[in-house]
């Protein structure tokens, strides 16, 4: 991510060019939730009625939402906390809105802790695959290997700490030109590498089966739980409803198209889900896998598939360096809301970071711990381990909320005037369109969303 100095900027410097807050947005948007959740959960709530409320709540909920983080970041050049109390004040409101930007920052550091912790798995698992642990696997070697890692907690430990000490590392030194040209050659290669798993999955002759549980609709299987998941995860994959897009845009040059650029952001972030579930579902129905086992779906069919590959070792090593890296650069943008307000405060990048790095760190001893020491009945609340309650609280309630008060907050309480001057739509119906997603759509859609899964509708 590489900083020039402008007038009009932000304390912290501007992206050097459209494409690369589109790089940076999409680094964000790209990550764990696209390879590692979005399988599991498309498994457990039954595949493409779920797929469909996920691609929908993408469209008229998550793009309108981002173009609104996306105007908000740049129109106050600020971190979230203070972009929001800043804008407030200009549009003559109340500066408790501020309390908008306090929620997302404490839901990046919840979901660091997590987020960590499974990117510490995908770290352990690029030593597993370039030992040639899983050459001529099977199922169930391939699934005792990561049985044995959940049932191991200093073995997690050791790895969530090392995956933390990279983030804190990357976002102490900033906006780094290493971790920019990381980014640049990443995507395309694990791209490539997606295009040779999925072409390796229609080998396996069930590719069928995978095309079908991703988008044939039965909507009878459409718990209200599955549309609040699709939903959230809407969120999660978009990294909506926290701020991490909006201090992204605080950053972004003036000149450049805010909607062009999160129509760009939204279609890679999609297209790589859509592309990760034709790999792995076929995988899991060629192997005779269960698609709903949850969390190791991935962990499981992965190195399944590479072990049985000419070369798999090699492939499958750089695979999970690159889902590595796509964490990394997700994980940054995670930290950067809370980083960023610390800085602004006068804090140095280095004490923020590691202030944000070592309380997520220390938090996420407790997921950890959700997979073996308190994985007992006796320990969980809502039926469900610590770490999954702590995934559903951030993923599926607060940044739906967030994003539900960020619409009303671009929709309803700044001034028109100062949102068009800031968007700078050229095309009239366009606007409307958005003017009318972030006012009305997308905040009904997650209440209704919401008040449904309460069973109040
Ligand atoms: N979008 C990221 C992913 O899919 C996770 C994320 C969530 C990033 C929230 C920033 C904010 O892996």
């Amino acid at each position: 991510m590489s900083f020039t100095k402008l007038p009009e900027s932000s304390v912290h410097g501007l992206w050097a060019a459209r494409w690369i807050f589109i790089l940076a947005a999409a680094g964000s948007a790209i990550g764990l939730g696209n390879i590692w959740k979005f399988p599991y959960i498309t498994g457990m709530y039954g595949g493409g009625a779920f797929v469909m409320v996920y691609l929908l709540c993408v469209l008229f909920i998550g793009m309108p939402i981002m173009v609104a983080e996306v105007m908000m970041g740049r129109r106050a050049r600020a971190a979230p906390i203070n972009a929001v109390q800043k804008l407030a004040q200009e549009s003559g409101i109340s500066r408790r809105w501020g309390l908008l930007g306090w929620m997302g920052t404490l839901s990046g550091f919840l979901i660091l802790s997590f987020y960590s912790m499974i990117a510490g798995w995908a770290l352990y698992y690029v030593l597993l695959l370039a030992q040639g642990t899983f050459t001529a696997g099977t199922a169930d070697t391939v699934k005792t290997s990561f049985d044995g890692l959940l049932a191991n907690p200093g073995l997690m430990l050791l790895w969530h700490s090392l995956f933390m000490a990279m983030a804190i590392f990357i976002v102490a030194r900033g906006v780094n030109a290493g971790l920019e040209r990381a980014t640049r050659v990443m995507m395309p290669a694990l791209i490539v590498l997606l295009f040779a798993l999925v072409g390796y999955a229609m080998t396996t002759g069930h590719f069928m089966d995978g095309v079908h549980f991703l988008f044939d609709v039965d909507f009878s299987k459409l718990t209200p739980q599955a549309v609040l998941v699709a939903m959230g995860h809407s969120f999660f994959t978009l990294s909506l409803g926290m701020g991490a897009i909006m201090a992204y845009g605080a950053y972004m040059p003036r000149e450049h198209s805010i909607g062009r650029s999160v129509l760009t952001i939204a279609f890679l972030d999609t297209a790589f889900a859509l592309l990760v579930g034709l790999a792995i579902f076929p995988i899991v129905f060629a192997n005779g896998l269960e698609p709903a086992s949850g969390p190791g779906l991935m962990f499981v069919t992965l190195p399944l598939a590479f072990g049985n590959l000419p070369a798999g070792a090699l492939v499958g090593t750089v695979f999970f360096v690159l889902v590595v890296i796509a964490a990394l650069t997700s994980a940054i943008s995670i930290a950067e809301p809370f980083v960023a307000w610390a800085v602004e405060k006068g804090m140095s990048r280095l004490v923020a970071a590691t202030i944000i790095g070592a309380t997520s760190w220390f938090l996420g001893i407790f997921s950890i711990l959700s997979f073996n020491w308190l994985a007992g009945d006796e320990y969980k609340l809502f039926g469900r381990t610590f770490f999954d309650n702590l995934d559903f609280l951030t993923t599926n309630i607060l940044l739906p909320l967030g994003g539900l008060l960020i619409a009303v907050f671009a929709g309803w309480a700044m001034k028109e005037t100062k949102v068009m001057k800031e968007l700078e739509m050229k095309n009239q119906a366009v606007y409307i369109a958005w003017r009318i997603a972030v006012r009305i759509v997308a905040p009904l859609g997650i209440l209704l969303v919401m008040l449904n899964f309460l069973g109040v509708l």
